[in-house]
């Protein structure tokens, strides 16, 4: 079955399979969103299922709820748990210090409160996300509906001051229609090119009365599990310092290629 996966569907599948090595029994893991993630949570499923492995879950948005539930993994609130052991995301692009841009599916909010009260976080990803320097994916920014136009024009007024390559900004569509977020808010898709000092940007971005939350995930990320078509990974730890590479065993199972959505 692995076979009729695209390359860049089996690099996220072998980074997935590999992020869930560090779940143990017991353990409450943030669920992210997306479809790296939805591969994790397959993965975790699968583990549930046969290997018996007793998780807590934590979903970052609801269409990863809805997998979850799914796949079999229990699902709990983060009001209930309180805290995680363990949080495994993606990302839209991750820079050599494992500073992050997230929130390309929508679901920054819930993803850095979760990775926030979480004790690691580890990102899963391809090797496409990877850069020198953020910002050539715009930079998602969740902001209250109320008066947008005027925390857009803050925001834009804002950027100018900042060392940022770019200062347009666009409210995301979806179906011609504003994208609402889980919470019911907007997106601004920040189109800033080049991030050199992310820490400014984030501090001054969440200053803005309408602004939820952006979309930089600064010293939150401890591992990222780099994927590739042939199956190997590259598993980086910041903290170790550490650089490892391995070949992942794909063992085919029709269970886990359900053909479920993300
Ligand atoms: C969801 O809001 C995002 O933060 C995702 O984690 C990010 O967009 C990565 O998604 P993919 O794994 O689908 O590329």
């Amino acid at each position: 079955m692995t076979a009729e996966l695209s390359p860049i569907d089996k690099a996220k599948f072998v980074a997935a399979k590999r992020a869930v090595d560090y779940v143990e029994d017991g353990m409450r893991i943030g669920l992210g969103t997306g479809s790296t993630a939805a591969w994790m949570v397959r993965c975790l499923g699968e583990m549930v299922r046969e290997e018996g492995i007793r998780v807590t879950g934590v979903a970052t948005s609801t269409r990863t709820a809805d997998l979850a539930r799914q796949v079999g993994v229990p699902i709990s609130t983060l009001d209930e748990v309180k805290w995680l052991d363990l949080t495994i995301d993606g990302a839209d692009e991750y820079d050599p210090h494992l500073n992050l841009i997230k929130g390309g599916g929508g679901a920054l909010l819930q993803e850095k409160i979760v990775a926030t009260a979480s004790d690691q976080m580890i990102v899963i990803a391809d090797a496409t996300k990877q850069v020198e320097t953020l910002g050539a994916f715009p930079l998602p920014v969740e902001v209250i509906p109320f008066g947008w136009q005027t925390t857009k024009a803050l925001i834009e007024e804002m950027l100018g001051n900042l060392d940022v390559l770019g200062t347009t900004t666009s409210l995301r569509l979806a179906n011609d229609q504003p994208f609402r977020t889980d919470e019911g808010n907007f997106i601004l898709d920040l189109h800033l090119r080049h991030i050199p000092n992310p820490q400014q940007v984030s501090l001054v971005l969440n200053q803005i009365p309408g602004v939820v939350e952006n979309g930089l995930f600064l010293d939150i990320c401890d591992i990222v599990i780099i994927g590739a078509g042939d199956g190997s990974v590259e598993v980086r730890d910041i903290n170790n310092g550490t650089v490892e590479h391995e070949q992942i065993d794909i063992i085919d199972t029709d269970n886990l290629f359900l053909d479920v959505s993300d």
